[in-house]
């Protein structure tokens, strides 16, 4: 039986209703709209579509978006002084800066300077730290939306064992310590875990973020797990995931397309962020 597709369009559509009437009502007892500041130093081409897509996704939330795009070769300490002024501004609730930044620009130093209640992408050491501790804070948004897609399963997590294959601090660290927090059993995957796919095949949840075209092969796959792909490999202007999709859907119970899958759901997280921050600071 073919597994069950994870429509993260079609989840992020509903959160974002939601959010719509959170920010309306926001903007009616504040008198100003929550706003997000987002900065795109360079010229990657991959960030430039994220962000236009945050910020179009921030208009249709009625959430106001400060756009910010500094030269790529602009010294790091200009790009410094744009955070700690925005971190300043009342009219600002949340401050992204799109990952990655162009080389030599220090990256930890440049994700300090944003306020901790400003973070939406919950980058920031604080809250990094908050979230391992299991303490309220802004958490990042990828993982986020990786939990609420296993969530819209109907699938209890508690007590499955998760395999969570990536170590970034962005996605494979905070899924991994998000799913702990979900009571599931947790063992996170890198490039120098040994015997990967007996790892893998003993997924209830599989979540994928590597950063390699379809890497996951089907026979890797525990059949009826439910599998997570944040894979986003851009190849001839085509967009594949982590894992290869024909094989894993005749094996997984449920799986996310890519795209259509954890794509849509960043982008939704990111708003419900925004507008946390908005409520607590504004
Ligand atoms: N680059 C890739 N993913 C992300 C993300 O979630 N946030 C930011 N700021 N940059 C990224």
């Amino acid at each position: 039986m073919k597994a069950k597709l994870i429509d993260g369009k079609a989840l992020s559509a509903k959160i974002r209703a939601q959010i719509s009437l959170d920010a309306a009502r926001f903007e009616r007892s504040r008198g100003r709209k929550a706003g997000l500041a987002v900065i795109l130093s360079g010229d990657d081409p991959a960030s430039q579509i994220y962000v236009r897509n945050k910020i179009a996704a921030c208009g249709e939330c009625g959430i106001k978006s400060f756009a910010y795009y500094p030269p790529g070769d602009a010294p790091e300490s200009e790009l410094i002084g744009l955070i700690e002024g925005l971190n300043a501004d009342k009219n600002v609730d949340g401050i992204l800066v799109q990952l990655p930044l162009p080389r030599g620009f220090c990256e930890p130093r440049v994700l300090k300077a944003v306020s901790p209640q400003k973070d939406v992408d919950g980058f920031h050491a604080e809250n990094a730290g908050n979230l391992l501790l299991g303490n309220d804070c802004l958490a990042p948004c990828t993982p986020s939306g990786v939990v609420e897609l296993i969530k819209s399963t109907g699938e209890p997590i508690e007590g499955k064992r998760a395999v969570v294959i990536g170590r970034s601090n962005i996605v494979g660290k905070p899924a991994a310590v998000m799913l702990l927090a979900e009571n599931a059993t947790v063992t996170v995957c890198h490039s120098r875990t040994r015997d990967l796919p007996a790892l893998t095949r003993s997924a209830d949840i599989l979540v994928v973020a590597v950063g390699k075209k379809e890497f996951v092969r089907g026979d890797m796959i525990k059949p009826g797990a439910i599998v997570i792909d944040v894979g986003m490999n851009r190849e001839n202007g085509k967009l594949y995931g982590d894992v290869e999709f024909a094989e894993a859907q005749n094996v997984a119970g449920h799986i996310t397309p890519v795209p259509g899958g954890v794509g849509p759901m960043t982008i939704t997280m990111l708003l419900k962020n925004t507008l946390k921050a908005a409520e607590k600071n504004g």
